[in-house]
Order: structure tokens, then sequence, then C-alpha cells
């Protein structure tokens, strides 16, 4: 097969470089695709400028297509492509992106199965600012010391919107910053997911509020902890963005973040979802 992998980290992100772009749209190729998010977390195809049909082709090839946010943008050509952007003229609630600038992972307090994968396309780089950073919540518990490990096992914690977008609440407009917050979606997990294939990753992030029966403020130190030591250089890896880069990654066991840009940067990514296999479970 005429598709290589190298990698970038020893414990995140491998490369993905083709012969010929047709290699990546074979039935062999998704499978290989598949595994490897799977194994390495992140991939990356550098400046590969894929049409969203194209990029819808990979997303389906992965599994089933998901629409992880109700259609806002306003000149999205596929409702199943959705424009990450900070302009106000295409995504009507930037909210949500500027919501992206703290670590958290995709779809975790919506009531499906968490997206197996997320797949961004870069179509506009920011000059300054915008890289994607992502954690393996895979190698953050595997390199936990094994006291800690078993003091996370049967622990659960409550997740919500409104927790997500806690830190940005005070930019949100007065008129609807009510309204926002007040999106009631909330979903507890375990704070240690053991996946149907027996690998442990952490459920973590900005939408993780607090720790079911600890006191909030221990139950929210221990978040920020747990979210600090995935964040560590052994665990994470920084994307700079160039125009025609494509990155899949395995949203069950890892969070991701964007370094914070400025709207005039013009940065723009599509974003589609792959459907999750299985729902978060201890
Ligand atoms: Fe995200």
């Amino acid at each position: 097969m005429a598709i290589r992998f190298e990698n970038i980290k020893e414990c995140i992100g491998t490369r993905v470089s083709w012969d010929d772009r047709a290699d990546l749209f074979t039935p062999e190729a998704a499978q290989a695709i598949r595994e490897k998010v799977a194994e390495r977390t992140v991939l990356v195809f550098p400046e590969i400028s894929l049409t969203d049909e194209e990029q819808l082709a990979i997303t389906q090839a992965l599994g089933d297509k998901v629409r992880l946010t109700a259609r806002n943008n306003v000149q999205s050509n596929d409702e199943d492509v959705y424009q990450v952007t900070l302009d106000e003229e295409i995504n009507p609630q930037p909210e949500y992106v500027l919501g992206t600038f703290f670590w958290h992972m995709d779809g975790i307090t919506v009531d499906m199965p968490p997206p197996f994968a997320t797949l961004l396309s870069c179509r506009i780089a920011p000059a300054l600012g915008g890289e994607t950073e992502f954690a393996s919540t895979y190698a953050a518990y595997e390199g936990l010391p094994e006291e800690e490990k078993q003091a996370l096992e049967g622990l659960k914690a409550v997740h919500s919107v409104k927790a997500s977008l806690s830190p940005i609440a005070d930019a949100i407009p007065e008129k609807h910053r009510e309204r926002v917050l007040n999106i009631g979606l909330v979903k507890e997990h375990p704070l240690v997911w053991t996946h149907g294939d027996g690998r442990k990753s952490m459920v973590i992030g900005t939408t993780a509020d607090h720790i079911v029966g600890m006191e909030v403020p221990a139950g929210r130190a221990m978040l920020v902890r747990l979210a600090e030591w995935a964040a560590q250089p052994a665990y994470s890896l920084r994307h700079k963005w160039k125009k025609g880069d494509f990155v899949i990654w395995d949203n069950t066991g890892a969070m991701h973040r964007a370094v914070p840009y400025d709207k005039s940067t013009g940065r723009m990514m599509h974003r589609t979802s792959v459907a999750g296999a299985e729902a978060v479970a201890a």
C-alpha cells in the first residue's frame, strides 16, 4: 500500500504520506487509518487540501458520520460540515468556538456515545495563534502512578455545557448569556473509561464540572490536576496549521484545544465527526 505512517512523538501523533491521493480512498486505507487513529490518537495529513466531498468520503469510510452541532453555519455547502470560525457572518454562535480555547472532548454532554473521531481541514491558516493542541488521555492514564490509578477507580464526574462555557461566560453578549449558559446538557461519566478492547483513558476537560460525592473544590482541583497531567509535553502534541492540512484524532482518548487566535486572522476550519461505537463505561 502506498500510504506511509511516520510517528511524530513517542506517545502521540503520526504523519501520513502517500504516493497517489487516490490511495487514501480505498477500503484498505480506511481500515489502516482507523486503526492508526486508535493507536496513535492524532493523524496529520500535511497540505492535502481535501474538498468537503473528499473529507466526507473519508469520514464515512471510518464509520457513520454524525452531526455534532445543530446546523447554524450560513455558508456551509453541506449540513454535515461544520465551519469553525469566529466570523459571526458565517457562524452566529461564536461562543462555542471561543470555548474551544480550553481543553475539552467533543460531544461529551450529548445523549449519544461520544464521537469516535473528529476531522478538521484547514481552509484559512492564521498567521498568529490558532494551533490545535491534543493531549492523549490514554497515555496520561497509563503514565499515572499505580496508587493514583486506583484512587480514580469508581469516581464519576458531572459534565455540562455550562461548565465548558464558564471560562468565556463574560464574553457572551448579555442579551443571550442566560440562554446560552442554561443549555441544560448534563451528563455523568466515569472518570476512567474502560473501552471495549480493555484500554483505559480519562474523560476530562472543561465540560467536567465536579466529581460526584466529593467536595466541589477538591473535585475541581482533581479535575484540573488531571488535565494538567495529560497536557504535559510527553502526552501532548501541538499542530501548527498550514492551509490544506487535514487532521483526524481519536476523540474518545484525547482532549484538544485551540491556541487563542483573533477573528481578524480569518482562521477557518471545516469539521466533520465520526459517530462513536461505544458509550463511556467504567
Ligand atoms: Fe472541539
